[in-house]
């Protein structure tokens, strides 16, 4: 019986959590001691994810029903958190400013800006992967995609991971310390963004702030607040997730030399590759729901105002969907993968972070062909159950 009540089960989930994911799907659906409903089968994470009834939302009245980390719920308004038809109208206008072409033009700085980590790098023979390659990549390239000066950069990026590291638990910092730093950085990066508004207003550039501010008489504008909201929601959904794909990508790799032979051999692998190392070992591991209204799911009623928990980790090892799911086999051909969630929310940066991590882990390989990793049989996952990647990864090759 799944048992994730004491500190020490939990703590074995967060480093491995597949062999009692493994054990959910057979249950196929329980519900939690928090009073969250598990999910763990693909098709009805899809069923989920593509039914109006579940939103985003708590339902007034009904929040005694949710578990008690969600009772007390804040109004948060990026479109992450909202449901149609104000997330539709947000939604809507930040699709068009990341268009398929847009991030497909992204690639040569993509590229110039890895090559330029790893010449930083690569003659010392190692390097903690996670903080010195797979961290600086996402932040950097979203500071790129809006349009940041050069000359404002050093300054943005501190504000930008300033308010990023404020997420994350950091022990020598107490909550209400943490709080009141965001506050501060917040507050700077808002001053910023609206200054930086009024300048791309003026002359604007090829770049997605200039792109949102510029509007068809057709389309509704959307307000500072509101655009500035969602900017940094960029900056939050596209760092630690694609950082964690980049970091599980390698311990994939290091713990299957012959599958990375395999894309040392044909380089043009590495798309489906990216696929693969996506639904081995997902960066986001759960999606919560809110119920909005009686559910008849699976045998059982979700009531109104009920959560739900969508395993995308254990969605990603259905047997039902794929053989030996537990097996890494970068040719594998992938369906659905459920790492970038599904329906209205669908993440709007999958395309750019794909492409990150195909250009850092194949001018990783390109550069140095045989690594090491010296904590691989020691890996620590920090404690969270919504995102997964090793804490530090130490790696080390010949000069
Ligand atoms: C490996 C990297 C990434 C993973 C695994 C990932 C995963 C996800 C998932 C699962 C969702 C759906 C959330 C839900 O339904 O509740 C989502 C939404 C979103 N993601 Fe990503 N994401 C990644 C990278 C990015 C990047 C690079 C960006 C942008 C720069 C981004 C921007 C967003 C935004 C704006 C949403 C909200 C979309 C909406 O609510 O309509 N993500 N992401």
């Amino acid at each position: 019986m799944l048992n994730l009540k004491t500190p020490e089960a939990l703590k074995e989930f967060v480093q491995d959590p597949y062999p009692a994911l493994s054990f959910l799907r057979k249950e196929r659906m329980v519900k939690s001691p928090n009073g969250e409903w598990l999910i763990a089968r693909d098709a009805d994470v899809d069923f989920v994810l593509r039914d109006p009834r579940f939103g985003k939302q708590p339902l007034p009245g009904t929040e005694h029903r949710l578990p008690f980390y969600a009772q007390d719920y804040t109004e948060r308004d990026s479109m992450l958190d909202i449901d149609p038809p104000n997330h539709t109208r947000i939604r809507s206008r930040f699709v068009k400013a990341f268009s398929a072409r847009r991030i497909e033009g992204m690639r040569p700085s993509i590229e110039s800006l890895v090559d330029s980590l790893l010449d930083t790098i690569i003659a010392r023979g190692r390097m903690e992967a996670m903080r010195e390659f797979a961290r600086p990549i996402p932040s950097t390239i979203i500071a790129d995609m809006l349009g940041v000066p050069e000359a404002d950069r050093p300054r943005f990026n501190e504000v930008s991971m300033g308010l990023i590291e404020g997420l994350g638990v950091d022990p020598t910092t107490t909550l209400k310390e943490r709080n009141a730093r965001s506050q501060v950085l917040r507050t700077e990066f808002s001053d910023y963004l609206s200054a930086l508004f009024e300048h791309k207003r003026t002359s604007p550039q090829d770049d997605l702030i200039s792109a949102l501010l510029h509007r068809n008489e057709a389309e509704e504008a959307l307000t500072e607040e509101e655009l500035i909201i969602n900017i940094l929601l960029l900056f939050v959904a596209g760092h630690e997730t694609t950082v964690n794909l980049i970091g599980n990508s390698i311990v994939a790799l290091a713990r299957h030399p012959d599958q990375l032979q395999k894309l040392r051999e044909t380089p043009a692998l590495m798309p489906k590759a990216v696929d693969e190392f996506l639904r081995y070992d997902s960066s986001v591991q759960q999606l919560p729901r809110v119920a909005q209204a009686d559910v008849e799911f699976a045998g059982h009623t979700i009531l109104a105002g009920e959560m739900v928990i969508l395993l995308l980790g254990s969605a990603n090892r259905d047997e039902a969907v794929y053989q030996d799911p537990d097996i890494l086999d970068i040719e594998r051909r992938i369906k659905r993968v459920k790492s970038f969630g599904g329906g209205a929310h669908y993440c709007l940066g999958a395309q750019l972070a794909k492409i990150e991590t195909e250009i850092a882990l194949h001018k990783l390989i390109a550069r140095v062909p045989t690594f090491s990793i010296e904590n691989l049989d020691s890996l620590n996952y920090p404690f969270n159950l919504f995102f997964r990647g090793p804490e530090r990864l130490d790696m080390t090759w010949r000069v």
